[in-house]
């Protein structure tokens, strides 16, 4: 690992000159390695030349106000597990430029955590400290701040100034390191306006994340587009500030130079279920449920792009289009429960990394690489990546400069002792069901003693564990599967 570290001093130059040629932020959520069949990917999947920065989704924040490793038996060495940071880490070795960085947040963390840690000096302190020794540890180079959001979803209206003094708390340290800060934001003006003071973000964060999807979704009862470029003619009231021009603008116009937003393409689909009464497939069609879940991502109004290529392969009756006036596809069949899904294409990557050129951005960024076409099933592997990437920088994308196979780390891979019996929670390391109760499951990790401890981890109001997938789901999804699944918990 020593070779390794001169690396994470490049870190800094990379992050503000890299601009010329483009950034590629590609994040990375950690638990596609529970997923089934071709929808699982771990981390060597990645292919480490195609992103200039990757971001591993997520670490949590403890109610310590520490930093907190969310699934220890796949993020960390010890107890057997799996090593996911320091093989994450070490795909620098294929890849000198890479930049490595550590997410911490993300939605299912919610904000009044967040909020509490934010509101003293001396807890903020305690969060920076342990994140600067967690990702020197694991060889990172830098901090991605994903909270969603300040002031929102439980916050309160102190966030937006206390967010500053923690941005600030953070890029001091992580500068006095050589780690950059980047932060993740919404593109929502109804957000933006009381969760972020853009001048204040502006002096401390090196690069913006700007989350330009999920600006429609199964949540609204009719059809729209997730991720449109452009408002849709029809759009009225705050539908018109829905779209990624209206975000962009909007950021730059608020106080941030262009060249730190990196503009946000979502490697997946929102989906809908056309309402059976309606003859309607465009915009603004009636559909008052979430469409069906995807076999590797398993959630209710959500498909990996994967799964959508896959399904317009193998399935007749799946119907692409393009509204007048707008750039990127909708895709719905009837036959596959009147499913309907905006999302992003070849194409539509094409039109996007275009504009964001166009306005100066420093680059784009995707949620997330594992749903990218990374088997190469309907096309080039990782398509939608390779596509932003290589029409925002107008080339090829360079072979990496890599270190000498001698010099790279093995990293541990994961060590084969013999695991503990079965205890009343715990039958393997990692995430465990609880067959008499849904609204939990157990992380497990092997103690020193070679037993099991095990950590319980509550699912979010409205959603149950899903032993099938290892995931909270909607509780509608999760007792839909019937066979007895969360007997005690389903109606
Ligand atoms: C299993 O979890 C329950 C809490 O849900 C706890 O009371 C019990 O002690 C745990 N059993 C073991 C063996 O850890
Ligand atoms: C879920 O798992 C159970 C057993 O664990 C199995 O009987 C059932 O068929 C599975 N259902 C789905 C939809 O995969």
């Amino acid at each position: 690992m020593k070779l390794l570290v001169p690396l994470s001093l490049l870190a800094l130059a990379l992050a503000v000159t890299a601009a010329n040629d483009g950034l590629m932020v590609c994040y990375y959520g950690s638990w596609a390695v529970y997923r089934r069949g071709n929808g699982k990917f771990d981390v060597e999947a990645i292919d480490p030349a195609i992103c200039t920065h990757l971001m591993f989704g997520f670490a949590g924040l403890g109610s310590d106000n520490k930093i907190k490793v969310l699934d220890p038996w796949n993020e960390l060495c010890k107890d057997s597990g799996k090593c996911a940071y320091n093989r994450f880490t070490a795909l620098k070795a294929r890849n000198t430029n890479l930049v490595t960085i550590l997410a911490v947040g993300g939605w299912n963390e919610g904000s009044p955590k967040y909020s509490t840690m934010s509101s003293s000096a001396s807890t903020r302190k305690i969060f920076v400290d342990s994140s600067i020794e967690l990702l020197k540890e694991h060889n990172f180079d830098g901090l991605d701040m994903d909270w969603e959001y300040p002031t929102q979803r439980g916050g309160k209206p102190e966030d937006k100034v206390n967010f500053i003094s923690l941005l600030s708390d953070l890029s001091t340290a992580l500068h006095a390191n050589n780690m950059i800060l980047t932060a993740a934001v919404s593109a929502g003006k109804l957000t933006i306006d009381p969760a972020y003071d853009i001048p204040g973000m502006a002096k401390h964060l090196d690069i913006v994340n700007l989350m330009a999807y999920d600006l429609h979704g199964a949540w609204d009862p009719y059809t729209h587009h997730q991720s449109g470029l452009y408002q849709y003619p029809d759009d009225t009231g705050d539908n018109v500030y829905l779209n990624q021009d209206f975000a962009v603008r909007y950021w730059i116009d608020g106080g941030m130079p262009s060249t730190k937003i990196v503009l946000g393409v979502p490697l997946y689909g929102r989906c809908w279920k056309l309402d059976s009464n309606t003859e309607e497939h465009g915009y603004y069609a009636p559909a008052r449920n979430p469409g069906p879940a995807g076999p590797y991502t398993r959630t209710p109004g959500f498909l990996g792009y994967n799964e959508i290529c896959e399904f317009q392969k193998k399935e007749n009756n799946w119907v692409v289009e393009i509204a007048p006036g707008m750039k990127e596809p909708y895709t719905y069949s009837y036959s596959h429960s009147r499913i309907w899904c905006s999302y992003d294409d070849h194409d539509s990557c094409v039109e996007k990394a275009n504009y964001a050129k166009s306005k100066n951005l420093a680059g784009m960024m995707v949620w997330s690489i594992e749903t990218d076409d990374f088997h190469g099933i309907c096309g080039r592997p990782f398509d939608l990546i390779k596509t932003l990437r290589e029409t925002f920088t107008g080339g090829d994308i360079p072979t990496p400069p890599t270190l000498p196979t001698t010099t790279i780390d093995p990293s541990a891979p994961p060590t084969t002792a013999p695991l503990p019996p079965p205890d009343d929670n715990c039958s393997r390391p990692g995430i465990n069901a609880d067959p008499e109760n849904c609204h939990h499951y157990y992380l497990c990790t092997v103690s020193v003693d070679n037993t099991y401890s095990a950590q319980e981890e509550l699912c979010a109001a409205g959603t149950l564990f899903n032993p099938n997938a290892s995931i909270c789901d909607w509780e509608d999804a999760v007792c839909a599967i019937g066979s007895g699944i969360c007997k005690n918990d389903c109606p």
